[in-house]
């Protein structure tokens, strides 16, 4: 059995291989592609297409038959992140080791390159390479609109906005986290597997188990804004603290939120008990989630 380290690297490397082909044409403007292309291609963990991937394995298929499903999803959370950093949000300079996306393109161009890279996901989507089970597919890509839509990440960052400078109850702020990141890391763990046709069961296990890290993700992300290093992270620091943002350690502190991601985790590995070796992807990357660096 690999290591996780070998695991990610390995899957990090293939997803690109297959992303950055999708924009290879010659009917996209130029500008256009070239803002779209400076974000997909300056790097990131692609831990979201690599769930898609081992949500798809645990439960017997491969990577290559939810390739499409992983890319994706990639270039949905990518928009997140362009918009995310606009001055109008969270006026942020530096993002996946480079300057942003409207600190090169401009405002105008940042936005349509996120517009566009939301579109040309559910474009993908839409055009499955193989012969697959329609209505499956129709559902997988229903509940990726669902988690990235005023549902789920978008409602999140629009709680998220409201939220700056208020303190919330740690209820609060639970949702505002499943929404913001929740919904798209567990829509990620779920669509590869669905569209591999596992059983109910297993599904709902996933989903518990993407539930449970997605939260942990953003709890980690939280902290890592405080002790990270902003080399290893490749963005702003110390950016939640001077905007006033609700986060796990503004609301319950550092040791309590580590004690909770750490549970949170344990919770997720536990789900999968009913899953075998060819789970074992996904148990690392839920400790790789909080042990992470950047
Ligand atoms: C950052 O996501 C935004 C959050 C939801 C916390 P990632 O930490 O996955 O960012 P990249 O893709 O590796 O750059
Ligand atoms: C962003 O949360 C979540 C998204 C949906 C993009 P953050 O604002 O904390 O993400 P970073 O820290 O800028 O990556
Ligand atoms: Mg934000
Ligand atoms: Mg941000
Ligand atoms: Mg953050």
């Amino acid at each position: 059995m690999m290591t996780i380290e070998t695991y990610l690297a390995k899957n990090k490397e293939e997803i690109e291989k297959s992303l950055f082909d999708y924009l290879q044409d010659e009917s996209i403007p130029s500008r256009l592609k070239e803002a779209m292309e400076y974000s997909l291609k300056a790097g990131g963990k692609r831990i979201r297409p690599i769930l898609v991937i081992a949500g798809a394995e645990a439960v017997g298929g491969t990577a290559q038959e939810v390739m499409h499903i992983a890319c994706a999803l990639e270039m949905i959370h990518t928009f997140s992140l362009i918009h995310d950093d606009l001055p109008a949000m969270d006026n942020d300079d530096l993002r996946r080791g480079k300057p942003t996306n409207h600190k090169v393109f401009g405002e105008a161009a940042a936005i349509l390159a996120g517009d566009a890279l939301l579109a040309e996901a559910f474009y993908i989507l839409s055009k499955p390479p193989f012969d697959c089970n329609l209505k499956q597919m129709l559902k997988i890509i229903s509940d990726i609109a669902y988690a990235t839509g005023a549902r789920g990440m978008t409602g999140g960052q629009q709680i998220d906005m409201a939220s700056t400078g208020k303190r919330l109850s740690e209820g609060e702020l639970k949702h505002l986290h499943n929404l913001k990141t929740g919904r798209l890391i567990t829509v990620s763990v779920t669509s590869g597997a669905k569209y591999c046709g596992a059983s109910r069961e297993k599904i709902e296990a996933l989903e518990k188990y993407g539930k449970l890290i997605g939260l942990a993700f953003q709890i980690a992300d939280d902290i890592l804004d405080i002790e990270g290093s902003e080399e290893e992270m490749g963005k702003d620091l110390k950016s939640d603290l001077k905007k006033g943002k609700a986060t796990f350690p503004s609301i319950v502190g550092l040791i309590r939120s580590k004690m909770m991601e750490k549970s949170l985790i344990e919770d997720a590995i536990n789900v999968l008990s009913d899953f075998g070796k060819s789970a074992d992807p996904l148990r690392g990357i839920a400790r790789y989630v909080i042990e992470r660096k950047n």
